[in-house]
């Protein structure tokens, strides 16, 4: 009866393998470890829309900023890829969901495999490639981009692609990736959801029918709170909880049919509603900017050269030389016919719908502090900062969000004179070293702090053996809760 072999020896086991962790968290708990998710176009003012008492935890327990300028396009590839990077979608090269790239003559489609060509992405170097050529380990459960090979690796441990696997599946792989042995352990995380940006396209973000879907991203998040707490890391991991984008309400009377200003023979459409991007047929870009300027005053049309300096939306051969952008609310088609949503994002990012959430927590962040305002790209230093790696070069800045670390930066390694994480912009001057804590005291306290883990971890595995055994017996609700409402959010809503 081999099942009851293992049923009785799980036990022993399990407390044989506590006893064993003590000393390897010594040396583990020398290198910060950082997670991050994000709950794709999760709005900053979600969170006081229905009660979310496990985002106000965390803020209560940690950090949020209160207003979020994300980059332009505000939509989910540029936004994820410039988190990672801490780049402007110019900079990194990811300008859209849907592109064309003339120097190549190749197209990119979220909807397609083109996503796994690494080209598209080598532009920048995402944060976990940066880790890892600095001796680090990174794992992934579906961040855009994550299952791309990229400048020649892929994150140490990695989930392709596949939105069937649900959040819990997710979380607890990147739990257990952090738990690992010394040396297999990662140290950064990416975990991405697809709600509520699924729900806000389908039902739009006033909807009613919003507010279970934002009650139930708070159940997730606590499910990964308390899972970490089983496994003995909520103390040591700091997480950061973020999202790539808004969303605004539209609406079937806020059309503009580009079809009653310009023939279709003229251009060529490459990405979608609401900045839609335009190559001109050979020849005919004047003629098309002609036939745009002033055709319809919900939206703004840009010859690439034009697009304001504050987007950062222009050096990249990938953005294209006409862009149409819908004011806020406002949908671009050829004409009515197609798929129409009651939500998008994309628009403006000054926009405060088009703004995302943002909180984090745990030994590198302060307690229930506010941060007014921050950019998107200023979490790349900072991550970068707490996982002790020197940035790549980035239009963030640390010093804007320095407010939000629980203490003053390290001074530099030792070992590395010189290097300097906080400065955004230098290019790295050598590899970090982590044998060196990146706090000093660390070192005094850390027998002290090795014993009093033990304990506790012994103890907290026991408790999560007894939980487990116990878990096993109950049905699972919440998987069972998200089947149900699938068809209804998943419903296409034809004009
Ligand atoms: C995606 O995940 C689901 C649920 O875990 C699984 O049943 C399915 O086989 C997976 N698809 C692929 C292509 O791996
Ligand atoms: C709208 O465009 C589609 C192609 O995208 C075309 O098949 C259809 O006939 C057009 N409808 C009208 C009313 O022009
Ligand atoms: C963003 O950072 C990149 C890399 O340092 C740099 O080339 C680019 O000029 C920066 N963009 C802006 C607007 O400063
Ligand atoms: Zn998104």
């Amino acid at each position: 009866m081999p099942g009851c072999w293992l049923r009785g020896g799980g036990g022993p086991l399990v407390l044989l393998w506590a006893l064993a962790l003590p000393l390897a968290s010594l040396r583990r708990s020398d290198r910060p470890k950082l997670l991050l998710l994000s709950f794709d176009g999760f709005r900053w003012d979600y969170i006081d829309r229905v009660p979310t008492p496990h985002f106000h935890d965390l803020i209560e327990d940690g950090v949020t900023a209160s207003r979020v300028e994300n980059v332009y396009v505000t939509k989910t590839f540029p936004n994820h890829y410039s988190l990672v990077t801490g780049l402007y979608a110019e900079s990194h090269g990811i300008v859209a969901n849907e592109m064309y790239d003339p120097a190549t003559g190749r197209s990119f489609s979220m909807e397609t495999d083109s996503i796994y060509e690494p080209a598209w992405w080598e532009q920048a170097e995402p944060l976990w490639v940066t880790l890892q050529n600095a001796g680090g380990r990174s794992a992934a459960a579906m961040w855009p981009g994550s299952d791309v090979k990229i400048h020649g690796l892929y994150p140490s441990r990695y989930l392709p692609y596949n939105a069937s696997v649900t959040f819990e599946d997710r979380v607890a792989r990147i739990v257990r990736w952090f738990s690992g042995p010394e040396g297999e352990a990662v140290d950064f995380g990416v975990l991405y959801w697809e709600e509520p940006d699924e729900s806000g396209h389908a039902l739009g973000p006033q909807s009613p029918l919003m507010d279970p879907v934002i009650a139930d991203i708070d159940e997730k998040l606590g499910f990964l709170v308390a899972a970490l707490k089983e496994a003995g890391l909520y103390e040591e991991v700091n997480l950061v909880v973020t999202s790539d984008h808004g969303m605004a309400q539209l609406s079937p009377d806020k059309i503009i049919e580009l079809d009653q200003y310009l023939s279709r023979d003229l251009y060529t459409w490459v990405d979608r509603s609401p900045v839609v991007a335009l190559l001109p047929k050979e020849g005919k870009l004047d003629e098309v900017l002609g036939k745009l300027a002033d055709a319809n005053p919900n939206m703004v049309v840009y010859k690439k050269e034009d697009v304001p300096e504050r987007f950062h939306y222009r050096h990249n051969g990938r953005i294209m030389p006409v862009l149409i952008e819908a004011k806020e609310g406002w949908t671009v088609m050829q004409n009515r016919t197609g798929p129409f949503m009651l939500g998008n994002h994309g628009y403006d990012n000054s926009l405060r719908s088009m703004q995302p959430v943002f909180v984090a927590r745990g030994p590198a962040f302060r307690h229930n502090y506010v941060q007014d305002s921050m950019r998107s790209v200023d979490l790349y230093p900072l991550m970068c900062h707490i996982l002790s790696v020197d940035p790549l070069p980035n239009n963030g800045s640390l010093a804007a969000v320095r407010d939000m670390l629980s203490q003053e930066p390290p001074p530099p390694p030792p070992s590395t004179p010189g290097t300097a994480p906080s400065t955004p912009g230098t290019p790295p001057s050598g590899p970090p070293s982590f044998d060196v804590p990146p706090g000093a005291d660390a070192h005094s306290y850390a027998p002290l702090v090795g014993s009093f883990l033990g304990v506790v971890m012994v103890l907290g595995f026991l408790v999560v053996y007894i939980k487990q055994v116990t878990l096993k017996q109950l049905p699972s609700l919440k998987h069972r809760s998200r089947e149900m409402s699938q068809p209804l959010l998943q419903e296409d809503l034809h004009l």
